[in-house]
Protein backbone atom coordinates (compact mmCIF):
# COMPACT_ATOMS: atom_id res chain seq x y z
CA UNK A 1 0.00 0.00 0.00
CA UNK A 2 0.63 3.48 -0.94
CA UNK A 3 2.63 4.62 2.73
CA UNK A 4 4.55 7.28 4.43
CA UNK A 5 7.58 7.44 6.81
CA UNK A 6 9.44 9.95 8.87
CA UNK A 7 13.31 10.15 7.61
CA UNK A 8 15.89 12.22 9.28
CA UNK A 9 19.18 13.66 8.06
CA UNK A 10 21.40 13.70 11.14
CA UNK A 11 24.00 16.66 12.07
CA UNK A 12 26.79 14.39 11.35
CA UNK A 13 25.51 14.37 7.67
CA UNK A 14 24.38 17.62 7.28
CA UNK A 15 27.90 18.84 8.46
CA UNK A 16 29.22 16.42 5.71
CA UNK A 17 27.22 18.54 2.95
CA UNK A 18 25.52 14.83 2.76
CA UNK A 19 22.02 15.54 2.29
CA UNK A 20 21.53 15.63 -1.63
CA UNK A 21 23.51 12.29 -2.20
CA UNK A 22 21.39 10.81 0.95
CA UNK A 23 17.83 11.76 -1.24
CA UNK A 24 19.35 10.76 -4.30
CA UNK A 25 19.63 7.05 -3.02
CA UNK A 26 16.06 7.56 -1.21
CA UNK A 27 14.71 8.79 -4.75
CA UNK A 28 16.41 5.98 -6.62
CA UNK A 29 14.41 3.17 -3.95
CA UNK A 30 11.01 4.76 -4.93
CA UNK A 31 10.61 7.05 -2.41
CA UNK A 32 8.88 10.59 -2.69
CA UNK A 33 9.59 13.53 -0.65
CA UNK A 34 6.68 15.05 0.19
CA UNK A 35 7.68 17.22 2.97
CA UNK A 36 11.35 18.53 3.67
CA UNK A 37 12.94 21.47 5.84
CA UNK A 38 15.81 22.09 7.49
CA UNK A 39 15.80 22.59 11.51
CA UNK A 40 18.09 23.06 13.82
CA UNK A 41 16.42 21.04 17.25
CA UNK A 42 16.83 22.28 20.51
CA UNK A 43 18.34 20.11 23.29
CA UNK A 44 14.36 19.93 24.09
CA UNK A 45 12.41 19.23 21.10
CA UNK A 46 15.63 16.29 21.45
CA UNK A 47 14.23 14.84 24.23
CA UNK A 48 10.38 14.70 23.49
CA UNK A 49 11.31 13.20 19.67
CA UNK A 50 13.24 10.26 21.34
CA UNK A 51 11.03 9.79 24.46
CA UNK A 52 10.48 6.21 23.65
CA UNK A 53 14.56 5.84 24.49
CA UNK A 54 14.53 8.06 27.98
CA UNK A 55 16.63 6.04 30.40
CA UNK A 56 18.54 3.58 28.08
CA UNK A 57 22.17 4.64 28.63
CA UNK A 58 23.01 6.79 25.23
CA UNK A 59 19.64 9.05 25.72
CA UNK A 60 22.29 12.05 26.84
CA UNK A 61 24.72 11.60 24.29
CA UNK A 62 21.56 10.83 21.50
CA UNK A 63 19.93 13.98 22.79
CA UNK A 64 23.14 16.45 23.18
CA UNK A 65 24.00 15.12 19.25
CA UNK A 66 20.38 15.33 17.60
CA UNK A 67 20.80 19.08 18.65
CA UNK A 68 24.35 19.54 17.93
CA UNK A 69 23.97 21.27 14.41
CA UNK A 70 21.16 21.36 11.33
CA UNK A 71 19.07 18.26 10.11
CA UNK A 72 17.10 17.51 8.14
CA UNK A 73 13.45 16.09 8.81
CA UNK A 74 11.23 14.97 5.63
CA UNK A 75 7.94 12.73 5.26
CA UNK A 76 8.61 10.06 2.35
CA UNK A 77 5.87 8.43 0.71
CA UNK A 78 5.64 5.18 -1.53
CA UNK A 79 4.40 1.80 -1.58
CA UNK A 80 5.44 0.21 1.65
CA UNK A 81 7.92 3.51 2.66
CA UNK A 82 8.40 2.58 6.24
CA UNK A 83 10.20 -1.01 5.35
CA UNK A 84 11.89 0.24 1.80
CA UNK A 85 13.20 3.48 4.24
CA UNK A 86 14.78 0.94 6.76
CA UNK A 87 16.07 -1.21 3.84
CA UNK A 88 18.13 1.92 2.71
CA UNK A 89 19.61 3.33 5.71
CA UNK A 90 20.79 0.15 6.52
CA UNK A 91 21.64 -1.57 10.31
CA UNK A 92 21.65 0.79 13.16
CA UNK A 93 25.44 0.57 13.63
CA UNK A 94 27.35 1.06 10.22
CA UNK A 95 29.54 -1.93 11.06
CA UNK A 96 26.57 -4.18 10.56
CA UNK A 97 24.78 -2.25 7.73
CA UNK A 98 24.83 -4.09 3.85
CA UNK A 99 26.71 -2.74 0.83
CA UNK A 100 25.00 -0.22 -0.90
CA UNK A 101 22.73 1.14 2.12
CA UNK A 102 22.96 4.92 3.30
CA UNK A 103 24.64 4.02 6.93
CA UNK A 104 27.61 1.71 5.46
CA UNK A 105 28.45 4.33 2.88
CA UNK A 106 28.19 7.62 5.16
CA UNK A 107 27.66 6.65 8.88
CA UNK A 108 30.73 6.90 11.22
CA UNK A 109 29.41 5.56 14.23
CA UNK A 110 26.62 3.70 16.22
CA UNK A 111 25.02 7.24 17.25
CA UNK A 112 26.68 9.70 14.07
CA UNK A 113 24.58 7.15 11.93
CA UNK A 114 23.72 10.40 9.73
CA UNK A 115 19.54 8.84 9.56
CA UNK A 116 16.53 7.93 11.27
CA UNK A 117 13.60 6.17 9.58
CA UNK A 118 10.60 5.35 11.51
CA UNK A 119 10.28 1.84 12.66
CA UNK A 120 6.17 1.24 12.56
CA UNK A 121 3.15 2.47 11.01
CA UNK A 122 2.36 3.90 14.60
CA UNK A 123 5.67 6.09 15.36
CA UNK A 124 5.44 6.96 11.77
CA UNK A 125 2.20 8.64 12.13
CA UNK A 126 3.47 10.25 15.32
CA UNK A 127 6.72 11.22 14.43
CA UNK A 128 5.49 12.84 11.08
CA UNK A 129 2.69 15.01 13.29
CA UNK A 130 5.73 15.68 15.69
CA UNK A 131 7.30 17.86 13.16
CA UNK A 132 5.12 18.94 10.27
CA UNK A 133 1.60 20.37 10.43
CA UNK A 134 -0.51 18.70 7.78
CA UNK A 135 -0.68 21.58 5.49
CA UNK A 136 3.54 21.08 4.96
CA UNK A 137 3.02 17.73 3.34
CA UNK A 138 2.42 18.27 -0.68
CA UNK A 139 1.87 14.64 -1.65
P1 LIG B 1 17.85 6.18 15.51
O1 LIG B 1 17.23 5.38 14.42
O2 LIG B 1 17.85 7.65 15.31
O3 LIG B 1 17.12 5.85 16.90
C1 LIG B 1 17.78 5.99 18.15
C2 LIG B 1 19.22 6.31 18.00
O4 LIG B 1 20.02 6.16 19.14
C3 LIG B 1 19.84 5.38 16.98
O5 LIG B 1 19.35 5.70 15.69
C4 LIG B 1 21.32 5.61 17.23
O6 LIG B 1 21.86 6.62 16.42
C5 LIG B 1 21.37 6.11 18.67
N1 LIG B 1 22.22 5.26 19.51
C6 LIG B 1 23.34 5.65 20.10
N2 LIG B 1 23.88 4.66 20.79
C7 LIG B 1 23.09 3.58 20.62
C8 LIG B 1 23.12 2.23 21.07
N3 LIG B 1 24.09 1.78 21.87
N4 LIG B 1 22.14 1.41 20.68
C9 LIG B 1 21.12 1.86 19.88
N5 LIG B 1 21.05 3.12 19.43
C10 LIG B 1 22.01 3.98 19.79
Amino acid sequence: ALERTFSMIKPDATARNLTGKIVAKLEDAGLRVVASKRVWMSRKQAEGFYAVHKGRPFFDELCDFMSSGPTVVQVLEGEGAILKNREVMGATNPADAAEGTIRKEFATSIGENSVHGSDAPETAAEEIAYWFAGIEIVG
